[in-house]
């Protein structure tokens, strides 16, 4: 097989929420397979850090920064975008929050937070990019969605309902926009290492209890989600649509 096939010189991604963490990471991997990539994040300063970083390393990397969750601001910033790189092909819906409370206590302001963050922003900045790929009868969305898409834990109700919600979204995306040659699955990380998951990490047993409990008997690490990333960024996956790939160590197979 070709390793033309994951090529993405000449494409131009935008990861959401990836000054940190998991788009940090995948950013990073898509421009080391050739991508220009422009980062968002609505933190500035660590946008600037991340891209200056990816540029240390010779990577060809820009920041936009803006709140996905502000229909306003996100159209401004996609336009900026296309106006300074010319077009997007590759979109990852990335930005995410978590919220933590039993499910009979959540308080409405967080559970709207994680809904408009985790599952209305794919939908509101996914609507912005993909007028230009239906022009371009091209295009690749990649929704960062979860083990939480299909499994659950207590406490974490909000969070499990929004990336519920964002794998059929992912399907909707991909049955409307297939006819303009557009692919649109989702990647459904298992437990990996990052701010998000820092108060886990940091628990002796809950660590215990994910070791125990996760067939590869440790942690991901946010470099194990790059090589999906660039297979569904990339032309090795042209008839893949609508899929969740879950990268979790085993742990959706074990009982
Ligand atoms: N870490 C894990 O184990 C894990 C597992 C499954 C899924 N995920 C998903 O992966 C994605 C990234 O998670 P992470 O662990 O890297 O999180 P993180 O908290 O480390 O990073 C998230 C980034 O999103 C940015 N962000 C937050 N709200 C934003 C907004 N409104 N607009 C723009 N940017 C915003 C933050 O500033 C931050 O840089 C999320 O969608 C998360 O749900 C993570």
């Amino acid at each position: 097989m070709s390793k033309d096939l994951f090529d993405l010189y000449g494409k131009v991604a935008l990861i959401t929420g990836s000054a940190r963490g998991i788009g940090f990471v995948l950013a990073g991997g898509l421009a080391k397979a050739g991508a220009t990539v422009i980062l968002n994040d609505i933190d500035p300063a660590a946008l600037d850090a991340g891209v200056g970083k990816l540029r240390s390393e010779d990577l060809n990397a820009h920041g936009v920064s803006f709140d996905v969750t502000k229909t306003d601001a996100v159209n401004a910033g996609i336009a900026d975008a296309e106006s300074r790189f010319g077009q997007i092909d590759i979109l990852v819906n990335n930005a995410g929050i978590q919220r933590r409370y039993p499910l009979e206590d959540f308080p409405d302001a967080e559970w709207q937070a994680v809904l408009d963050i985790d599952l209305t922003a794919p939908f509101v900045v996914s609507r912005a990019v993909v007028k230009g790929m239906i022009a371009r009868k091209a295009g690749k969305i990649i929704n960062i969605c979860s083990l939480q898409s299909t499994v659950t834990r207590p406490t974490i109700a909000a969070y499990t309902a929004a990336k519920g919600g964002l794998a059929l979204l992912t399907k909707s995306m991909a049955v409307e926009w297939a006819k303009h040659n557009i692919q649109t699955n989702g990647i459904g990380p298992g437990y990996f290492k990052t701010e998000m998951t820092e108060r886990l990490w940091k628990d002796v047993d809950f660590d215990a209890w994910l070791c125990g409990r996760v067939p590869a008997a440790r942690w991901g690490d946010p470099q194990e989600l790059v090589g999906t990333a660039v297979f569904l960024a990339s032309a090795a996956s042209s008839y893949v649509n609508g899929q969740v790939i879950y990268v979790e160590g085993g742990l959706l197979a074990s009982m």
